[in-house]
């Protein structure tokens, strides 16, 4: 009974100093594992003399209970403890303020909008048309015959599909309108456009945003009136602007419109290319052909039309030198619109 009373004052002085799980672990090997010591104190009994069995049977066996009770009760009281110092570490604090990084519209799409934005701010709806068009509407029907130079396959990427094509510019978009409504028409069309062209200042694609203006009298007056004024809202200046005479095959009169050169100030730079004049658009009254083309009788009805890159304007109003920069999206670049 000594020995017992030994053991269990041994077990309670180990169990006081247990910290860990694994130090707790080692206790219940030390008494219960197959050489440990309560183990080899339970084999003994069948060798204690028979008088004393009895007793010594019943102390150990209750130590046995106690000691499986405590490592119970030491295992949940350092479970508890270690949970609650994990909870306590890895504590995150849900009411601070999160502010996630905003990110911008494309310079291409801020240059769009500033451009529609002046355009409907003076009456003009938005239209728009598809990109594999109609070789009919893209050429034919404006007033480009089948021999026409523009129809060479250098400028023109043509589909898998007999009569279709990539636009290479939005002006079919001034056919589906005159085929769809009545005059008055007053409208702007964005979209992509396509041409096998790829150098610093061409892209196979980009945008342009065509006008076109439709009604009993609209004269080349009007034209100049609305293109000025558009240019000098979007690049808020009272900059020079001069119309040149030019050739399209939907307009007559037509004419490319300069701007002074917004890069040096009309003083002559490589950009303007030392005129101290950049081409911004193209323009003209619309062709009677093209008129009776979409059903309009062109002794009643005089239109107006114009057609401008938005990559050209959008590299002079931010002063950027490469087109090539808007198709990256290089995050450097992009992070300064
Ligand atoms: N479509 C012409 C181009 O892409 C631009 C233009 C549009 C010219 C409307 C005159 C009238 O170059």
């Amino acid at each position: 009974m000594k020995e017992i009373e030994e053991l269990k004052e041994n077990i309670e002085a180990d169990l006081k100093a247990v910290q860990t799980l694994e130090e707790l672990q080692e206790v219940k090997a030390k008494y219960l594992g197959k050489k440990g010591l309560l183990t080899q104190a339970l084999k003994r009994i069948k060798d204690i003399p028979p008088q004393q069995r009895r007793e010594y049977g019943q102390g150990v066996n209750r130590l046995k209970a106690f000691l499986e009770a405590e490592l119970k009760k030491r295992q949940e009281a350092i479970r508890e403890r270690e949970l609650e110092s994990k909870l306590r570490r890895e504590w995150i604090d849900l009411t601070v303020p999160i502010k996630p990084p905003f990110g911008s519209l494309h310079p291409i799409t801020q240059t769009l909008e500033r451009i529609l934005r002046i355009f409907v701010g003076m009456g003009f709806s938005v239209e728009e048309g598809p990109e594999i068009e109609l070789e009919d509407y893209n050429f034919d029907r404006l007033n480009i015959p089948k021999e026409h130079p523009a129809r060479d396959m250098q400028d023109t990427f043509y589909v898998n599909r007999e009569g279709y094509l990539l636009r290479t510019h939005t002006s079919p978009v001034q056919i589906r309108t005159m085929l769809s409504q009545k005059p008055p028409i007053q409208m702007v069309a964005p979209g992509k456009v396509y041409r096998r062209d790829d150098d610093p200042t061409h892209s196979p694609m980009f945008h342009q945003v065509e006008g076109l203006v439709v009604n009993r009298h609209a004269n080349f007056k009007h034209m100049k009136f609305v293109i000025e004024e558009f240019l000098r809202e979007f690049f808020q200046t009272d900059l020079p602007v001069r119309f040149r005479t030019s050739y399209f095959p939907f307009t007559e009169p037509s004419a490319e419109v300069d701007i002074g050169c917004v890069i040096c100030d009309a003083q002559g730079c490589r950009v303007c290319k030392d005129t101290g004049w950049l081409e911004v658009m193209g323009c003209g009254m619309v062709h009677p052909n093209v008129l009776e083309s979409c059903g309009l009788d062109s002794e009643i009805y005089q239109g107006f039309a114009f057609g401008m890159g938005v990559e050209r304007l959008a590299m002079l109003l931010y002063g950027i030198d490469n087109i090539k920069l808007f198709y990256e999206n290089d995050i450097r670049f992009l992070r300064q619109f």
